[in-house]
């Protein structure tokens, strides 16, 4: 997008958060929030895109066949200066060939199924509580439960040795981070499917019973490329590690400065009580405050305003879950709100693949770490907790806890 508009008349995006208040979206995208639902921001490259600011208005475009999430496409709002790195497979492309590779996996992730784990989900979250009760204190929440628990789910669902834990969450982290080299970036995605196609090719030779073995059949059958495969793998494994992760420590924080709201869920078992509660987590902290990205294909015709072909709009679920037209009093943390409209997992067709998973896992983190550590407390002030505000995924890199 050529850019005509006046630098002072168009905010940078992404702007900062307000001091003192980690759990809600920077102020300057409330105030545009305020000035209706779309605004023109400046990125990194000076290009400014369209900023979608309202629930209504991000879901129509989020569902609209005329916007393509094609990174690949002149126009696409880039997050980060990039070079080559790999192409985190069918979340960057557009139907048909995203719905023909979504479709491959997307079995291993149905509700049904993602039930019938529940039971391994919550032996995995039981040892990892022993361990923490069993351990010295004070300790640090990230290290001990919320990165190894959506790790453990991930890894026994895709066949991954979990062994190898500290290599992928180190890469993946350098690749969701918004301020390192594009080299760096480029060397951690191409370390990680190294990885992932030096796995596909052991699938291919001794298939076990594992996500990652389904994949490496379709590479047998000649449906897939063996780095489509990797590519995928790489997708999964990031996606379904970093995310959780971040929503388990970011979550008990938000609880620990909550406390009203975390002697809930401490009090009560309540199941339905534990997935409302998941929901307005998911609508309150929004981790992926990047924003989902997209590049209109044609012109689109929205709020009194014409998208014109090959421009960009950022959708921020962060204010569109924050949006008082939906939400009431949406600043407020209150798991007893019906939350369910929320945009943290996204809207149409990219809507997250690992949406019923991350459910459960949050569910059985939240409803068993608080009822059998009922003394949690922060064992540090909130300005000593290190936040990701250069990551793509928000959360905490530490979260020192004592009971
Ligand atoms: C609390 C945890 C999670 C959050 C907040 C989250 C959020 C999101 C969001 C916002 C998107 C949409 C991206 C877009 O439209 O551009 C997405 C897509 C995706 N997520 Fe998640 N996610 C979570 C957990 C997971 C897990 C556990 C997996 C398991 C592998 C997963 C796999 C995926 C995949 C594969 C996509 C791409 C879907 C597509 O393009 O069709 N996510 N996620």
């Amino acid at each position: 997008m050529t850019d005509t508009l006046h630098e002072a008349e168009v905010p940078r995006f992404p702007g900062a958060r307000a001091e003192r208040c980690p759990f809600d979206p920077p102020p300057d995208l409330q105030a545009l929030q305020e000035g209706g639902p779309l605004a023109r921001v400046r990125l990194w490259d000076d290009s400014t895109p369209w900023l979608v600011t309202t629930h209504a208005e991000q879901r129509a475009l989020l569902a609209d066949p005329r916007v393509s999430a094609d990174v690949t496409r002149p126009g696409y709002p880039i997050q980060t200066p990039r070079s080559g790195g790999g192409s985190l497979s069918f979340i960057l492309m557009d139907d048909p060939e995203h719905a023909r590779l979504r479709r491959m996996v997307q079995g291993a992730f149905t509700v049904r199924r993602v039930e019938s784990m529940r039971p391994a989900i919550q032996r995995i979250v039981d040892d990892l509580v022993d361990d923490l009760l069993a351990g010295p204190k004070p300790v640090d929440l990230v290290e001990a439960f919320a990165l190894p628990v959506p790790s453990l789910v991930i890894c026994e669902l895709l066949g991954v040795p979990y062994a190898d834990h500290d290599f992928f969450q180190d890469n993946s982290k350098t690749i969701i981070k918004r301020d390192v080299s594009p080299e760096e970036r480029a060397t951690a995605g191409g370390r990680l499917a190294a990885y992932l196609d030096g796995l596909v090719g052991e699938k291919l030779d001794r298939p076990g019973d594992d996500l990652l073995s389904k994949v490496a059949a379709r590479v047998k059958d000649g449906e897939l490329t063996r780095s489509e495969a990797a590519q995928m793998g790489v997708l999964l494994l990031i996606a379904g590690h970093e995310t959780t992760a971040n929503m388990i420590a970011l979550g008990t924080l938000a609880l620990l400065r909550h406390p009203g709201q975390f002697a809930l869920l401490r009090d009560d078992d309540d199941p339905k009580l534990v997935a409302g509660a998941v929901e307005e987590l998911l609508r309150y902290l929004n981790i992926t405050h990047s924003g989902r990205r997209r590049v209109a294909k044609e012109d689109i015709e929205i709020a009194g305003q014409v998208i014109r072909a090959g421009e960009g709009m950022i959708m921020p679920n962060d204010i569109g879950n924050r949006d008082p037209a939906v939400f009431s009093d949406p600043d407020t943390l209150d798991l007893r709100r019906d939350a369910r409209r929320h945009v943290a997992f996204g809207f149409g067709v990219h809507q997250c693949l690992g949406q019923p998973l991350a459910r459960v896992e949050l569910q059985v983190a939240y409803g068993t770490l608080y009822r059998r550590v009922p003394t949690l407390a922060l064992a540090a002030g909130l300005d000593e907790i290190p936040f990701k505000h250069d990551g793509q995924v928000y959360g905490v890199y530490e979260l020192p806890v004592t009971w």
